[in-house]
């Protein structure tokens, strides 16, 4: 089921039932499979949900354990900047597994990612443009092929690209690691800019509260760099702005 097919999925995700399904194959934290359920006026609905525990994180020497924090940090810039391309995520403390972020599960073909999309579905490269824009501004230091996901088109619904597994970002020195440098040195949308631009003036408590004070700083700055040159940046010279493995 598609999140705008619920007038809140947000409430939804913050207050179903939980049922914990499984360990997500390949996935390098223990990553889970959950099934909400809830009574939303008044009909049964039943949505797949991704469940990252803080219990189950790999310890890491460059990001302090809390990376559902930032899961959910990347959902409310998506949502601040109007770019709705992280699946709706929340923080639970009552999970089974206890504290941890629950995330939309949304209908993906998982036969593609960045680098198919990119190839096939040229009419979407204007959303991977914005979604390079928002893992500059969130500093993500992730976004493998695969951290990209497609929906096909459905029922009366245009098909759409997802950004996932947003963990490793805001940190508050400049690192960006990406896949996706097709659209280095490209003009950023004025409108889009438009609402990049209150960033660099003042982060809402809201998205504020789950980052220190030095990467709310630094989200500012990177907000303000943007609002300056007007174009997404160059890929630096160096192998370390690739995320390994690519796919
Ligand atoms: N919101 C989601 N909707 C659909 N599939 C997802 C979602 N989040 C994760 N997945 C699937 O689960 C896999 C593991 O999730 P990921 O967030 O990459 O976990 P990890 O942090 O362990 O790498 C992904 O590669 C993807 O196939
Ligand atoms: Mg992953």
């Amino acid at each position: 089921m598609s999140p705008d097919e619920l007038t809140d999925p947000i409430a939804f995700l913050s207050s179903a039932d939980v049922e914990l399904e499984g360990r997500m194959p390949w996935s390098s934290n223990a990553t889970f499979l959950a099934t909400l359920r809830a009574d939303v006026d008044g009909r049964p609905v039943e949505q797949q949900a991704i469940y990252k525990p803080v219990r189950g994180e790999r310890p890491l020497w460059d990001f302090e354990p809390g990376l559902h924090r930032r899961e959910r940090a990347m959902y409310l810039l998506s949502e601040l900047l109007g770019l709705g391309l992280v699946p709706p995520t929340v923080i639970r403390h009552d999970g089974p597994l206890g504290e941890g972020s629950f995330q939309w599960f949304v209908d993906a073909d998982h036969s593609e990612h960045y680098f198919t999309v990119y190839e096939q579905h040229a009419h979407l490269h204007p959303r991977l443009a914005e979604l390079a824009v928002l893992d500059v501004i969130g500093n993500n230091t992730d976004r493998k092929s695969g951290h990209c996901l497609y929906e096909p088109a459905r029922d009366d619904r245009p098909d759409r690209v997802w950004a996932i597994d947003n963990g490793l970002c805001f940190a508050a020195d400049y690192k960006v690691r990406t896949v996706i440098w097709e659209f280095a040195g490209d003009p950023i949308d004025d409108e889009l800019l438009a609402r990049v631009a209150p960033l660099c003036e003042r982060v809402p408590a809201e998205l504020a509260e789950l980052l220190d004070a030095e990467e709310v700083a630094a989200v500012q700055r990177r907000a303000g760099a943007l609002v300056m040159e007007r174009v997404l940046p160059d890929e630096p010279a160096s192998y370390r702005s690739y995320p390994w493995p690519l796919v």
